[in-house]
Order: C-alpha cells, then sequence, then structure tokens
C-alpha cells in the first residue's frame, strides 16, 4: 500500500487536463500534471520526490548532452473502473531497465522506488488515465547522466525521472517494412539488448531513408551475414508461416519486449506452434512467393500488435496479409487487451491493480 509519506508528494495547484483534447491525443505529446525524479550524487540515491511536470534547469555540460548516458523504459497504465488502474507486466520494466543501466555503467533505483514511484505518481495523477476505448497512459522511465563535466568517463551523478503521457493508438495503421543493404542496428557485444536512447537515435536515419521511399520503418538484419531477420527498432517481429509462429530468437542483439514474451506465453498456451529460432529474410520472401506466410505482426508495449502489410527486401515485396491482424495477431492483440484491462482471465498474474 502506498502512503504519502512513502515518496515526498508536492501536488501541483493549476492541473492542465481540462486543456487536454482526449480526442486528439496522438502519441507523447501532452504530459500529465506531476512526474517523479529521484537524484543519484555521493554514491547513493536520495529521497524520491513526485512533483509538478515541468522544465529542468541544467547547464551545457550536463554529461548526457555529450555522451548520451541515458536509457528508458515504456510501460502503460489501464483505466478499469473508477477506483482500479491496471499496470501491465511492470516488474520485467524494471528487470530490463536494470540491465540496460548496468550495461551503460549506471546505477539503478531498487525495486520497490520503480515499482512503488511509479504506482503513487499514476495515483496522484489517475484523472490522467484515458478512459476511452484504446487509449491508455503511456509510462516514461528514464534515468541520464547528470555530471556537468565533460570529461569521457561515466557520469557520478544521474537522474531518474518517470513522466506519463495520455495517448492513443502508435501506429494507425499497417506498417509497411523495408530491409536495409547498408545500415545495421545492433551487431553482437553492442548495446542492442539494452533499451539504450542511442540506439534509436541511430536508427532514424535509416528510417527516415526509408521512409523516403514509402516504407514505415526499417526491417533489421543481423550485422554479420546480413540476412537474419532481428527487430523493427520499435517493435519485435512475428511472422506465421504455415500455421507457426515464428520470431528471431533473442542473442544479444535483439531488445527482449515485454509484448514478444506475453505473446509466446500466450500462444504456447493455445497450442499455437512457436519457434524462437534465426529466421532468413529469403525464408519470409520464399513463404510469401508460395503463399505460406499467413500473417506477420510487430509486437511492443506502444504498438501492441501492429499488423504488418508488406516486408521488402531486395527489389522484392510480400504482403503477408491485409491491412488488418490476421488471426493469430487479432486473437493475441483481443486477449492482451482485455488482460490488461481485467476484462478477462489473467493466467499468468501479469496484471498489477493501483
Ligand atoms: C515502447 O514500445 O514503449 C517503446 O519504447 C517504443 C518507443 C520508442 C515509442
Amino acid at each position: 500500500m502506498i502512503t504519502d509519506t512513502t515518496f515526498d508528494i508536492t501536488k501541483t495547484t493549476e492541473s492542465r487536463i481540462d486543456q487536454v483534447d482526449f480526442d486528439e491525443l496522438g502519441f507523447g505529446r501532452v504530459f500529465s500534471d506531476h512526474m517523479l525524479e529521484v537524484e543519484f550524487a555521493d554514491g547513493q540515491w536520495n529521497q524520491p520526490r513526485i512533483k509538478p511536470y515541468g522544465a529542468i534547469e541544467v547547464p551545457p555540460s550536463l554529461h548526457v548532452f555529450h555522451y548520451g548516458q541515458s536509457v528508458f523504459e515504456g510501460a502503460k497504465a489501464y483505466y478499469v473502473d473508477d477506483e482500479t488502474i491496471n499496470l501491465f507486466r511492470i516488474e520485467k520494466n524494471y528487470e530490463r531497465m536494470a540491465r540496460s543501466c548496468e550495461r551503460v555503467c549506471m546505477p539503478f533505483v531498487d525495486r520497490d522506488t520503480f515499482l512503488d514511484g511509479i504506482a503513487a505518481l499514476i495515483k496522484v495523477d489517475s484523472r490522467w488515465v484515458p478512459r476511452k476505448e484504446g487509449d491508455v497512459l503511456y509510462i516514461r522511465p528514464f534515468i541520464s547522466a547528470f555530471d556537468r563535466v565533460i570529461a569521457a568517463n561515466p557520469s557520478e551523478t544521474y537522474r531518474f525521472y518517470v513522466i506519463t503521457s495520455p495517448v492513443g493508438a502508435y501506429y494507425s495503421k499497417s506498417v509497411k517494412l523495408t530491409t536495409s543493404q547498408k545500415f545495421i542496428r545492433a551487431a553482437k557485444g553492442g548495446v542492442g539488448d539494452a533499451k539504450f536512447a542511442g540506439n534509436y537515435a541511430g536508427s532514424f536515419y535509416p528510417a527516415r531513408k526509408a521512409q523516403e521511399k514509402g516504407y514505415d520503418q526499417v526491417l533489421w538484419l543481423d550485422a554479420f551475414e546480413h540476412k537474419y531477420l532481428e527487430e523493427v527498432g520499435t517493435m519485435n517481429i512475428f511472422v506465421v508461416i504455415d500455421g507457426t509462429l515464428v520470431t528471431p530468437e533473442l542473442g544479444g542483439t535483439i531488445l527482449p519486449g515485454v509484448t514478444r514474451d506475453s505473446v509466446i506465453q500466450l500462444a504456447r498456451k493455445w497450442d499455437i506452434p512457436v519457434e524462437e529460432r534465426r529466421i532468413t529474410i529469403d525464408e519470409v520472401i520464399d513463404a510469401g512467393k508460395s503463399g505460406v506466410l499467413e500473417e506477420a505482426f510487430g509486437a511492443g508495449t506502444a504498438a501492441v500488435i501492429a499488423p504488418i502489410e508488406e516486408i521488402h527486401h531486395n527489389g522484392t515485396s510480400v504482403t503477408p496479409g491485409a491491412t488488418e491482424r490476421g488471426p493469430v495477431g487479432q486473437r493475441l492483440y483481443d486477449t492482451i487487451y482485455d488482460i490488461q484491462r481485467s476484462r478477462t482471465e489473467d493466467p499468468f498474474d501479469w496484471v498489477r491493480p493501483i
């Protein structure tokens, strides 16, 4: 149980909620009234504070501006009824963030500060959790280097923040993907399996090039042989080939998605054959040409289950489905959607009501 004394809470006297058009949310454009802030200095984490969302004053020498030592997470809060808001597998976000922090040499807050801090923040801003079907409160925890020194060493001071944003769908339509002949996202031994800010910055230019050619995102291939599927950057990728659900195995270069794991567990529970393995782009293209590529979809917290309309590689395109989710993708979407909102049984105990 969160009490008002666990965190130092300062509430705003002027909520901005009445200025927000909840019918036109988009993604990540408006932020709720409060944020969680915890500072790491002198080798320890200080008292967590919930305070009004707002600007933070920082000098140009701020470490993160120069070396990008920053990791983030994405989670969501779901409106159930006026007494209940659900979080979904939020412990997985904690575990992944702890691993991401370790990889880029950052300390991380303890589990209770993370889990209870998010719950307390959402309770304070519970009116910001959208009521409209399909909309949610997106939760963005992040931690960044806050030294005011530009030596290229790990920072000694950090700030952990959680901000939240009422959002609609991340992709409002099915997505078209293309592989890249030139660019890679991650190589073994790198930071591809960490939710490291730089992974996203590095993907923007190739994504822009793909968009100039009419695609939405790059379908990343492995850095070494340039033939195995990796991920999409904002999502993990799944294909259904001849009744089997196939997704690239995690091998240090792919982000271990919470939705990815949920998809695999549900499909196995339903006795759908699931393979986590290396899969070549040629296998996907050939399956598309011979008519056994039944579905393709991306899975991610922001995107949920996004249908993939087209996969383009080396001048050939396959169109796994129409612009809608196929039967497996739709069943997964509906079930995850209903579990998140406590409208169906939660067989794996994924939901945490607050
Ligand atoms: C998420 O799904 O939460 C993500 O982190 C994707 C984000 C880059 C929008």
